[in-house]
Formats: C-alpha cells, sequence, structure tokens
C-alpha cells in the first residue's frame, strides 16, 4: 500500500498526488476543473485559455471556479520572451493570485520573479527541470519543488529515465513530481513508490471525455504505441515528442538547414524561436482541435502505452487513488 498524503498533497492542500499538467492547446477550463474536483490538481495554461479556447483570461478563470471550488494551478512560461509577452505574462499571474490561484508551475527560464511574486500571496511555486543543472538554478530562485521531466515525457521531453531523475534530484531537499510517462495506475503507484512526491501527466488527460482535442487525436493517443512516439525539432526548434503519423514521415522530425544555422547564433535564436512559437501555436490548434484534416501534429509522450480508453478525467483519478491508497 502507498501513502496517497505526500510532502506535496500537503503543500498544495490536495488528496491525490496527480497534476494535469499544462498543455497547450489541450488545456480547456473543463479539463483543469474536473482533474481539480476529482481530487488532483488541474493547471491552467494561459495561452491555451485565451488562443486556443477563446476566453478572456479572467472569465476563464471564474468558469473553472463555477465547476469546483478545489485549488488550481497555473503554467507560467518564463523564457525571456518580448517585453510584451514578458508583461502579458505578470498581468496573467496578478490576475490567477487574485482569483485564489496559489499554485504555479514554471517553466523555461529563471522563476525567481514568479516565485517573488507568488511567496508575497503565500502561494508555491514547482518548476519544470530536465536536470540538475536547472534545478538548482530554480532553487537559487526560491522554487519549492521540483517537477522532473523524464525522456518518456509529452511535450518537450527531458533525457533521464524517472528512476535516474530521481537519484540526480532527490537530494535536493524539496518535493520532486515525476513528470512523463505515467498512462496508467501501476506506473502512477510506481513513481510514488520510487520515491516521488506526485506525478503530473498530460497525454493521459488529453484521451478524456472533458479534453476538447479533437476525436482524431484521441483515437490516435488510445491507439498508439510507445514506438509510435518519436521527437521533432519542426514545432519549436528544440525536440517535442508527437505521434508518427504519415504526415510527420513525410516532413521529417530535423529543424531545416536555415532554422539550424539561425538557432547557433544568439540574437537570431530569439527571431526564429518567437517565429517557430508563433506558427506551432496556430498549427497545434488547428491539428489538436481540427483532426486529420489538418496537418496533424499529435503531441503525446510514451505514456501512450498505458492508455486504452478516452474516459471522464475524474475516473482516472480516483481509479489512480484507489490503486495506492
Ligand atoms: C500537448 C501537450 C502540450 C504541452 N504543453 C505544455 C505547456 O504549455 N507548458 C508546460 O509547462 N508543459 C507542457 N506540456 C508538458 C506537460 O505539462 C507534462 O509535463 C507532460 O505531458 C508529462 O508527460 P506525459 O505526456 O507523458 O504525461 C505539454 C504536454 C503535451 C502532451
Amino acid at each position: 500500500m502507498t501513502q496517497l498524503a505526500t510532502s506535496f498533497t500537503e503543500q498544495v492542500g490536495i488528496s491525490v498526488p496527480v497534476i494535469c499538467g499544462a498543455m497547450y492547446p489541450c488545456s480547456n477550463p473543463e479539463l483543469v476543473a474536473a482533474v481539480s474536483e476529482a481530487g488532483g490538481i488541474g493547471v491552467v495554461q494561459p495561452l491555451s485559455i485565451v488562443y486556443a479556447h477563446g476566453h478572456e483570461f479572467r472569465a476563464g478563470l471564474r468558469l473553472i471556479r463555477r465547476l469546483t471550488d478545489k485549488p488550481v494551478g497555473f503554467n507560467a512560461l518564463v523564457e525571456k520572451g518580448t517585453r510584451v509577452e514578458r508583461n502579458n505574462m505578470r498581468k496573467w499571474i496578478e490576475i490567477a493570485l487574485e482569483e485564489g490561484v496559489r499554485f504555479f508551475v514554471t517553466a523555461l527560464g529563471n522563476p525567481r520573479w514568479v516565485c517573488d511574486l507568488v511567496h508575497q500571496a503565500g502561494g508555491v511555486v514547482y518548476h519544470n527541470v530536465t536536470e540538475r543543472k536547472w534545478a538548482l538554478k530554480a532553487l537559487d530562485g526560491g522554487v519549492d519543488g521540483l517537477n522532473g521531466v523524464n525522456a518518456d515525457a509529452g511535450g518537450h521531453a527531458g533525457e533521464r529515465t524517472p528512476a535516474q531523475l530521481l537519484d540526480e534530484l532527490g537530494d535536493l531537499g524539496v518535493p520532486l513530481i515525476c513528470a512523463g510517462g505515467i498512462g496508467d495506475e501501476r506506473r502512477f503507484v510506481e513513481a510514488l513508490e520510487l520515491g516521488y512526491a506526485g506525478v503530473q501527466m498530460g497525454t493521459r488527460f488529453i484521451a478524456t471525455t472533458e479534453c476538447t482535442a479533437h476525436a482524431d487525436y484521441q483515437r490516435a493517443i488510445v491507439e498508439a504505441r510507445a514506438s509510435d512516439i518519436v521527437h521533432t525539432e519542426k514545432i519549436s526548434g528544440t525536440p517535442c515528442a508527437v505521434i508518427n503519423t504519415r504526415y510527420i514521415e513525410k516532413v521529417g522530425t530535423k529543424a531545416g538547414p536555415i532554422a539550424k544555422v539561425l538557432l547557433r547564433r544568439p540574437r537570431a535564436k530569439r527571431a526564429v524561436r518567437l517565429f517557430y512559437a508563433i506558427r506551432s501555436l496556430w498549427q497545434l490548434r488547428r491539428a489538436s482541435l481540427h483532426g486529420l484534416n489538418y496537418k496533424d501534429y499529435f503531441q503525446a509522450g510514451r505514456s501512450v502505452a498505458g492508455v486504452t480508453a478516452v474516459e471522464p478525467a475524474g475516473d482516472i483519478v480516483r481509479r489512480y487513488a484507489a490503486a495506492a491508497g
């Protein structure tokens, strides 16, 4: 029997140590709310709420609040972007705090300024990391916990196995979450038994009745095997896990020669990343919301192996809790 109460559930005030990780464009308000309502915690992806699902940001948060009064989280991508991007993110964080959000998941850059804002309001910040170097930087910035993103993860994956990451980050004195590869309750229990304080899942929650991702995308996740997952540089310039559809086979997975040269030059890199970001916001939104009519960039991790049906998100959380409780 595994203990469901961990340092993470205690810090965040939830009953099941399961995070529905932020996903552009798959984090719609109904999915976030369903995971929180069942005892886990759903994380709001602001770009997804505003640009993929068309809610004014505060209205999107209030929609979630009408569906659940349990804790929800907020995802802040803190990579140095343009001034407009930084101001937008700061405004969204301030609104999230005003609306009672107290759990923040940062990714990509230095989370210090987010920690400063969130700690003033009594909240906690976890940072997505793939290796010790970034974990130490994040701790120096003041984070309260770490999401260890492993090689199996959907989105931008790490390079280590879950056990290797635990070895590398387990002595840092903060709760450590296993992000990647958890597609069924057996893997969830294994992660807790290894010593993780919880799991962050993305792919599993796309194949749910509350997620508004297109049925083609959900079916592709249910049917895929772990060996169908490949990493493509075509979305953001850095490797991102996708299902190897016919479209991916046709266009390949490597960044083009011009993008490659530009990505090596610090100044040009920012412009290329911005170009990729704008293009991929649009492409991913179309692929996930409109299905196979469009170029099928179906982002998913190796946890597809554990996904055998589209189910209500709350059933998944309850089944995991029962398996571990
Ligand atoms: C479609 C998709 C979009 C994602 N978008 C984001 C994002 O916007 N921000 C972020 O921090 N992580 C993002 N992730 C990573 C997830 O939050 C989570 O860490 C990851 O999916 C865990 O691996 P799993 O898919 O094997 O469960 C995304 C993952 C997927 C599958």
